[in-house]
């Protein structure tokens, strides 16, 4: 199996998260370079891994051959451009979402990525969790026959400071994003219509940046199916990650992972274990099996399963539900 030389730009939460899956999957890659422009953060990161090239800018890495693909987990802000930069270099690209916030700007990358022949895989995790992979198929086989309603859950234990906020391109570019890549994934259809109501309850900074911390989105789909998301940027009792479809023949869910499926009944009450506490701890068999994936339909030369278009639908929706929050209105969404 070839070993793929990767670099990581962009070295903060989750950036750091996947340079140690990278580490552990030793079969499949081999990092050659980290770059991230607050130098302090490298060092440490440099000497912890003992690294051969790092740089604060990330052009640097691009030049050199020994680099076959990049993962990108910089600010949201970033990605188109290194993206395209990426591409025009040769490398195969894994880049965290969103693609972008703008459909015009990702319609450019995406020709670029194209044009130069490289994979461009999108962050969209979910897609490869263990329990919606399996909704996920059991609607693809027709078990649970046409699917009429999905409902997905997703609420944070905690709100990113304001400084990602202030970057992060809003709420449902950033967080429920993920939830509108997931139902398009659970339900195989598009979405047609969506309409979208928000509020801000958990912090009034949020709001004072012109974001919002908890919305509500309904969706029609084009093969006939209705579906709900919710999302809080917080729940007090963990990282809440559920998800339903119900068809004609049948229904499936998935419920929260816990830490055990141990239930604990005492005099006075019964107990479950605690859900994971956020995303690096909830999904980790996810981003590992992403990473699996990545490097697999480069070696193969395969499809890609979260793809550039994917990422560019999703964006589609964010918009979508951003226009109805502000008009008031459902809105249809135009591909
Ligand atoms: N898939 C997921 O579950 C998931 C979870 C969290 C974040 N994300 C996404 O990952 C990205 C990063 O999020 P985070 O939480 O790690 O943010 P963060 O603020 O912790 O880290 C961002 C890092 O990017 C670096 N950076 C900024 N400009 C750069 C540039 N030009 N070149 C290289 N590095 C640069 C910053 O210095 C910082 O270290 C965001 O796009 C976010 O949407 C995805």
């Amino acid at each position: 199996m070839a070993k793929l030389r990767i670099a990581v730009i962009g070295l903060g939460r989750i950036g750091k998260m996947h340079l140690k899956n990278l580490m552990i999957l030793p079969d499949q890659f081999q990092v050659v370079g980290i770059a991230d422009p607050t130098e302090e953060n490298l060092q440490a990161v440099v000497d912890q891994y003992h690294l051969p090239y790092y740089s604060a800018d990330y052009h640097e890495l691009l030049q050199k051959d020994d680099v076959d693909c990049v993962l990108i987990a910089s600010a949201t802000d970033t990605h188109a451009q290194i993206i395209k930069d990426a591409a025009r270099a040769g490398k195969d690209i894994f880049c965290e979402k969103p693609l972008d916030t703008d459909v015009a700007r990702i319609k450019s990358l995406l020709a670029i990525v194209d044009e130069c022949g490289v994979k461009l895989q999108v962050g969209f995790n979910r897609r490869f969790d263990h329990n919606f992979w399996r909704i996920h198929q059991c609607v693809t086989d027709g078990s649970l026959g046409t699917p009429q309603i999905i409902k997905i859950s997703s609420r944070d234990p905690e709100p990113p400071s304001l400084e990602y906020v202030k970057r992060s391109g809003g709420l449902f570019f950033d967080m429920m994003i993920h939830d509108l890549d997931l139902i398009r994934y659970l339900s195989n259809s598009e979405v047609e219509e969506v309409t979208a109501k928000g509020a801000v309850l958990v912090n009034p900074q949020i709001g004072e940046l012109g974001d919002i911390d908890t919305a509500i989105v309904t969706l029609k789909f084009s093969n006939g199916a209705l579906g709900v998301i919710d999302n809080s940027r917080q729940a007090v009792y963990g990282y809440d990650q559920r998800a339903e479809v119900f068809g004609n023949k049948g229904m499936a869910k998935a419920d929260n992972d816990r830490n055990s499926t141990v239930e604990l009944d005492l005099k006075d009450a019964s107990k479950l274990d605690k859900m994971p506490y956020f995303f690096i701890d909830r999904y980790q068999q996810a981003y590992l099996s992403e990473l699996t994936a990545f490097h697999n339909s480069i070696v193969n030369d395969e499809s890609v399963m979260a793809s550039g278009n994917d990422g560019l639908r999703a964006v589609q929706l964010a918009l979508a539900c951003q226009k109805s929050l502000e008009t008031g209105q459902s809105v249809k969404i135009v591909y």
